[in-house]
């Protein structure tokens, strides 16, 4: 059986609809088991991280950036930079934003430069741009990880983001499985 963990904050409500949507690709994938842990409760799950065979970040793009609650998880896990307890796991990252940019680049590099402090093996998304349109697939044209974009007054990315996150937990478990079975 292999184990991921999806890691995520979200202020109201978006980001974590796309790490449920990213919970359900990972799902879709025969024997593997998932957990989904908000980093407001993480002080209960650093076992959890620690088991994993992969762990899936996700977080909004604040200010460009990070969220705050998600950075103050980063700066906790030094610890676990420390004793190297999650090299060579593979990582993956996603992110949710207001503007079709809304510079959420530079949050997918903040997560694979976390992921490269520990060490961890980091897989991005590789769905083709397909369109522009709200149920198209990586409309946003991210390849280092997954994004989405959701309007003010709604309450979650268009159904495109949403299942754009779906094939993207899908690759991180195939991956996964793959990375453990080939271990030595
Ligand atoms: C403090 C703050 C900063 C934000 N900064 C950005 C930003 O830099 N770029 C952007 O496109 N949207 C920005 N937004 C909008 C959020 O990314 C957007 O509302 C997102 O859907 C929130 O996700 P959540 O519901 O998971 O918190 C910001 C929102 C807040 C509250």
């Amino acid at each position: 059986m292999t184990t991921i963990a999806i890691v995520y904050h979200s202020g109201f409500g978006r980001t974590a609809a796309q790490a449920e949507a990213v919970l359900r690709g990972i799902q879709s994938v025969p024997d593997v088991t998932a957990h989904l842990i908000r980093v407001e409760d993480v002080e209960a799950h650093w076992a959890t991280l620690d088991a994993a065979d992969a762990i899936v970040f996700g977080s909004p793009t604040y200010m460009g950036s990070v969220s705050g609650p998600f950075k103050s998880f980063m700066d906790a896990s030094s610890r676990r930079w420390l004793q190297q307890a999650w090299k060579d796991k593979i990582a993956a990252g996603f992110t949710n934003s207001g503007s079709l940019s809304g510079d959420k680049l530079n949050t997918l590099v903040q997560l694979a430069i976390f992921a490269a402090q520990h060490g961890m093996v980091w897989v991005g998304q590789a769905e083709l741009p397909g369109g522009r349109a709200d149920d198209a697939i990586n409309r946003i044209g991210s390849m280092l990880g997954a994004a989405a974009q959701s309007d003010q007054g709604s309450s979650r990315p268009s159904d495109g983001d949403l299942a754009t996150a779906e094939k993207f937990g899908a690759r991180v478990a195939y991956a996964a499985q793959r990375w453990k079975r080939g271990a030595i």
